[in-house]
């Protein structure tokens, strides 16, 4: 069963300190993956990526042509990405780094190809690809923020994915009275619970971590750390989305 899984950056990173790892948080996360295999592992920004891209106004949909800036956000999302793998690779997963930025591009309309023949070959041979949220460029725009939650959807109708999984800070989608819905089918049903988180970061909250994930052919799974384990072992924490 193959299984695509999303750390959000705002679990594994401390938010308000630039470019620093939550230890405890990636701990805890690889003691749940550990041993674990046919498996991808998608990684958000946090305080590596999102800081360099609020550094220079740049998001999914505002783009820049400063080389220097898609070289910042792009080097501070490989040094997370190499924190996490190997954070993988002390618990016996085998764990192997891929850079969207390398291969994938946007056209005008910010529609992303996203090469994924190598995800599919490590995943045949056994390895765990880890992905990350990057910069890519962008056809008119110079180079925009490429998330996590792009590259989930990207990634894992490509892999034939049975589940996937975003494992956030919050233990699953809220409604209005706080509490977590338990399964979500249309967006329309949840649209006005969703409204308040949006503007918080550069690539689209909640709402549109939702509008997405509807969009899978596997039902998806949004969790916090609690959550994790339960979700690997195949049981239905947090909120489904399908
Ligand atoms: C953002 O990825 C990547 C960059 C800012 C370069 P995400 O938007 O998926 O990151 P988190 O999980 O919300 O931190």
């Amino acid at each position: 069963m193959t299984t695509v899984l999303k750390l959000g950056g705002s679990v594994l990173t401390e938010k308000d300190e630039p470019e620093t790892v939550d230890e405890a948080a990636l701990e805890r996360a690889a003691a749940a993956l550990a041993g674990r295999d046919d498996l991808v592992v998608v990684h958000g920004g946090g305080s590596f990526g999102h800081h360099h891209a609020d550094r220079y106004g740049v998001s999914t949909t505002a783009g820049t042509h400063d080389a220097e800036a898609v070289r910042a956000i792009h080097g501070a999302m490989k040094r997370l990405n190499a924190a996490v793998v190997d954070a993988l690779a002390d618990v016996d997963v085998p764990p192997l780094p891929v850079h969207p930025m390398s291969a994938a591009h946007r056209d005008e309309s910010g529609t992303l190809t996203l090469p994924t023949g190598q995800v599919r070959t490590m995943l045949a041979e056994g390895f765990v690809p880890v992905l990350h949220g990057d910069c890519v460029v962008h056809a008119g725009a110079g180079a925009t923020v490429l998330s996590g939650d792009e590259l989930v959807v990207a990634v894992a109708d490509a892999v034939g994915a049975d589940r996937v999984g975003v494992c956030s800070a919050v233990p699953g989608v809220y409604d209005e009275s706080g509490d977590v819905v338990e399964h979500i089918d249309s967006f329309e049903a949840v649209a006005d619970a969703l409204g308040a988180s949006e503007a918080t970061d550069v690539s689209g909250g909640m709402a549109g971590k939702v509008r997405e994930l509807l969009d899978l052919a596997a039902p998806a799974y949004v969790f916090d750390l609690d959550g994790l384990e339960a979700f690997l072992d195949g049981e239905n924490p947090g909120t489904r989305i399908d």
